[in-house]
């Protein structure tokens, strides 16, 4: 089967109940998606697939179908000038690292559908598990990059200190 990957076809053959994710790791070479729990419930794996974020690791790829766009972290942008990921670095977001593609992922996909959105929007949104607990961080950065309140605070509050 054909897969548009970061606008770039890819054939592949795979059984079809393969997981998407294996697929884009495995077969496509595409490593900066993760695999964190296989059951679509950490969000290491999510990508983007018609511009909605989806967890890979549970899709078989028989669910995606011709004309399909799936992104990557490694096609969020071509030089990581995306708004999520400046912020992203702008805020040295990432401990550890692992989750934080899933997690630029998610917040890529927010703000496309809420592009000012509320600490409230991010929170339901943001469902993605981070073992690192750098949630305000996250939050800080979705704010950043959307140009709304609270990311000062935010990273003070992260960092201890309560009094900016
Ligand atoms: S690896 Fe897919 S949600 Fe955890
Ligand atoms: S940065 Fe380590 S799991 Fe999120």
């Amino acid at each position: 089967m054909q897969l548009n990957i970061n606008g770039r076809n890819h054939n592949v053959e795979v059984e079809a109940d393969t997981p998407l994710l294996w697929v884009i790791r495995e077969q496509v070479g595409l490593t900066g998606t993760k695999y964190g729990c296989g059951v679509a419930q950490c969000g290491a794996c999510s990508i983007h697939l018609n511009g909605e974020v989806v967890r890979s690791c549970l899709l078989p790829v028989s669910a995606v179908k011709p004309g399909d766009r799936i992104v990557t972290i490694e096609g969020l942008s071509r030089d990581s000038s995306h708004p999520v990921q400046k912020a992203w670095a702008e805020l040295d977001v990432a401990q550890c690292g692992f989750c934080q593609s899933g997690q630029v992922m998610a917040a890529a996909a927010l703000l496309r559908k809420k592009p000012k959105p509320t600490d409230k929007d991010i929170d339901e949104a943001m469902t993605n598990i981070c073992r690192c607990g750098t949630y305000h961080r996250i939050r800080a950065a979705i704010h950043r990059a959307a140009g709304t309140k609270t990311a000062a605070a935010d990273v003070a509050a992260d960092a201890g200190n309560t009094t900016v």
